[in-house]
């Protein structure tokens, strides 16, 4: 296989084993590239992509801009805050308009779940999701597999424990799905409330115990609670949240063997994760962020191929 075979990054829903395959063979090429002292290519001088951000974002954002610079595309950068959408303007007519201006890919974060979707059928450009309210953040779940692979040989037969606010989180589903096709067990811990009642449906076993759950698993990804998509209260306090969920290096330590720690960011330490723990050697968050970057100049050359066919 040496093309993708979905015209649009929207989910890792839609995507088969060979399409990430594809993109982390493509994406050792780009670490290569990126490590040296030049760190760029020409592939994509004739490419023009729009990054429309209508939601915050720190890592996605300079990940996908940064990958994008590598590349050589030229690059327009849209922040919903500054933007005419304050005036009223609907999301077609803002990309179409955009679009206007001869963009090829769309790169788009949207408040809004399935979003990304919605743009795909209705205007003329490769859409990328960079993640689409508590539904999906394929890339997100692209780097966390890639780093996997990277500091395991590989993602098959591992064992992995997503921790935290599952409820709210597009980087649990992706990550669900990205695991399951490349052969992966995965378990999710959290408290109940915070646990969608689909999950098993997914194939995802539960552990309310999270000394369990770390004993069981090679890796654990630990997400934050996301109070801005909440609005009602799902556990009485912080600190009991903390007491139950969050993962200290005592706890840590305590286990029986050394397991992997990973975050998407952005972390609230002290709260799911203390810092002796987020900055251990056990953890590869940092590694997650260099390897977004060849992740999503992989993902983007892969789809910006299938335009110049
Ligand atoms: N991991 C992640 O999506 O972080 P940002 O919200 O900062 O982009």
């Amino acid at each position: 296989m040496d093309q993708l075979s979905v015209e649009h990054l929207l989910g890792i829903k839609y995507l088969k084993k060979e399409d990430i395959e594809l993109i982390f063979k493509t994406a050792d090429h780009f670490k290569e590239v990126i490590n040296r002292p030049i760190k760029k290519v020409p592939s994509l001088r004739d490419i023009t992509i729009a990054n429309l951000f209508f939601e915050n974002s720190t890592r996605t954002k300079l990940s996908f801009e940064l990958a994008e610079k590598r590349l050589s595309a030229d690059i327009i950068n849209f922040s919903a805050s500054q933007s005419s959408v304050k005036k009223g303007e609907t999301l077609i007519d803002t990309v179409n308009n955009i679009l206007s201006m001869k963009v090829d890919i769309v790169v788009m974060r949207h408040p809004n779940a399935g979003a990304g979707v919605f743009l795909s059928k209705h205007v003329n450009a490769r859409i990328v999701n960079a993640g689409d309210g508590a539904h999906e953040h394929p890339t997100q779940a692209l780097l966390d597999s890639y780093s996997i692979r990277e500091k395991l040989g590989s993602v098959k037969g591992k064992k992995i424990v997503i921790i935290g606010d599952i409820l709210h989180s597009r980087v649990a589903l992706s990550n669900i799905f990205a695991l399951q096709l490349q052969g992966a067990t995965v378990k999710v811990c959290g408290p109940t409330t915070l646990i969608p009642k689909y999950i098993t449906e997914l194939g995802v076993a539960v552990e309310t115990n999270l000394k369990k759950a770390l004993q069981w698993c090679d890796v654990a990804n630990v997400l934050r609670v996301q109070h801005e998509r909440m609005d009602i209260k799902y556990f009485p306090s912080i600190r009991e949240y903390t007491q139950l969920f969050g993962i200290n290096k005592q706890l840590l330590d305590s286990l029986n063997k050394k397991i992997i720690i990973m975050h998407p960011g952005p972390i609230n330490r002290g709260v799911e994760i203390t810092s002796d723990v987020a900055d251990s050697e056990q953890s590869i968050i940092l590694n997650q962020v260099e390897n977004g970057v060849a992740i999503r100049m992989a993902a983007i050359y892969l789809l910006a191929q299938q335009i110049k066919k």
